[in-house]
């Protein structure tokens, strides 16, 4: 395994269009391993468009992504990109965990099911200790008893806590959240954000898009501010909501409430 000392995400310059709708405009940023980045702003702002592109989902117009050194979808050889084969992209995949506003949990598994699947048959683990492992990753969302439940017999606090510790399962080394307490229910908003702060606490890197200022406040060590396709201010989570220095930081935290 390489083991390299920079940053777990560095973006440099990234641009992405869709047509000729200009989504990202030289999104530069950079995520230190155990770092937790929260990423606001307002809607349509390109904050989901990006993180999909950190796993490929998107293949990007121009500029450069890199996680833990290794450069998204294009290989460097003898000074010339070539496009990342299939295989490749998937190995990059499995090292990035997503977690969606919406669970997308499995409906016909049993919620140890979920969590084996992708070890099992995409990493290609032993049944035994992956389902050990589960259990262990279960018991850490509070969910240990939950295991032979199917996801609909769970509220949405706990789908969504299965879908965490899915991803977990895969034992990624950079967590990408994509709005993941905007569907729930207020009173189920806590839980997930729980076992979020206990996942930063216990050193994995995060990139969390949310409106959870508290959180962000909280649990972040830098917040981004995006607006239009463009990083408009970065700080500390005193730099930003503390002593705003631009109009459109200020505009957006006066409109969430924050
Ligand atoms: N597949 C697509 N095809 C065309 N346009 C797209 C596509 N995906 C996103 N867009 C456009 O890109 C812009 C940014 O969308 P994106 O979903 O990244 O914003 P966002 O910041 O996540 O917003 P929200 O807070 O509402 O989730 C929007 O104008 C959207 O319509
Ligand atoms: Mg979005």
């Amino acid at each position: 395994m390489r083991i390299s000392s920079g940053p777990m995400l560095k973006a440099e310059n990234v641009h992405k269009s869709y047509g000729k709708t200009k989504v990202l405009k030289g999104i530069s940023l950079e995520v230190q391993k155990g770092e937790v980045m929260c990423l606001l702003g307002p809607s349509g702002s390109g904050k989901s468009t990006f993180l999909r592109c950190i796993n490929h989902l998107e293949t990007i117009n121009q500029g450069r992504i890199y996680v833990d050194g290794n450069l998204v979808g294009a290989r460097l050889h003898k000074g010339r990109l070539y496009e990342q084969k299939e295989k490749e992209i998937c190995l990059l995949r499995r090292e990035i965990g997503m977690v969606f506003q919406h669970f997308n949990l499995f409906p016909h598994m049993t919620v140890l099911q979920n969590l084996i699947e992708g070890p099992v048959f995409v990493k290609k683990e032993d049944k035994d200790s992956a389902i050990d492992r589960a259990r262990k990753l279960l018991d850490k969302v509070g969910l240990g008893k939950w295991e032979s439940s199917y996801p609909k017999q769970l509220s949405g606090g706990q789908q969504q806590r299965v879908a965490i510790a899915r991803s977990l399962a895969m034992d990624p080394k950079l967590m990408l959240f994509d709005e993941p307490t905007s569907a729930l229910d207020p009173e189920l908003v806590g839980e997930v954000l729980a076992v979020m702060k206990d996942l930063a606490g216990s050193g994995m890197t995060m990139v969390v898009v949310t409106h959870e200022i508290g959180f962000a406040k909280g649990v972040a060590h830098k917040v981004v501010l995006m607006d239009k396709g463009v990083v408009v201010e970065t700080g500390t989570p005193g730099d930003i909501f503390d002593n705003p220095e631009n109009e459109r930081t200020r505009s957006f935290l006066a409109n969430v409430g924050s």
